[in-house]
């Protein structure tokens, strides 16, 4: 009887052990999967002066709090978020194309909000070009 017990208790923490070891793994987000025609879309909204004023007004208001005033991912909201929102000034984010940066704001992914039916396509694409003068 008492043998049972200890075997109950181990079990137990072995159960409570593996449980918090799961968690730990799905820590990690899943990584994004970018359809290829969104992949290669192009970019209906020309780059400049015009579209960066327009995006930066829209990133300021919709993005800045998570993704930082300079897209370094170090927004007001950031530290309450399991994941990091990533570095818009580095290379794993600028060598990017336009498509995937469109596709991920429109249909978003975990912590990351979609997009779609708040912003219209224009605006997400000055906000993409906007994004582009955050590069190092
Ligand atoms: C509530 C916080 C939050 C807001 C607001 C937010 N994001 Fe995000 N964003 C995230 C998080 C968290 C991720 C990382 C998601 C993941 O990898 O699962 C992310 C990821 C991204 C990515 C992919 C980055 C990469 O390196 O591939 C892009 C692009 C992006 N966000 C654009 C935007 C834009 C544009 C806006 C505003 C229109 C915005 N986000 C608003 C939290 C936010």
């Amino acid at each position: 009887m008492k043998n049972s017990k200890s075997f109950l208790a181990v079990a137990a923490v072995m159960i409570a052990g593996l449980t918090l070891l799961s968690f730990t793994v799905n820590a990690q987000p899943k990584p994004w999967t970018v359809p290829a025609e969104y992949k290669t879309m192009k970019n209906p909204v020309a780059k400049g002066d015009a579209s960066n004023k327009a995006g930066m007004a829209l990133y300021t208001k919709n993005c800045a709090s998570c993704h930082g005033k300079t897209g370094l991912g170090d927004g007001v909201k950031a530290r309450m978020l399991k994941d990091f929102p990533g570095d818009f000034s580095a290379a794993g984010y600028q060598n990017q194309t336009d498509g995937d940066q469109f596709y991920k704001t429109k249909f978003g992914k975990g912590e990351m909000p979609k997009y779609e039916g708040k912003l219209a396509d224009e605006d997400i694409w000055n906000i993409v070009n906007y994004m582009r003068t955050f590069k190092k």
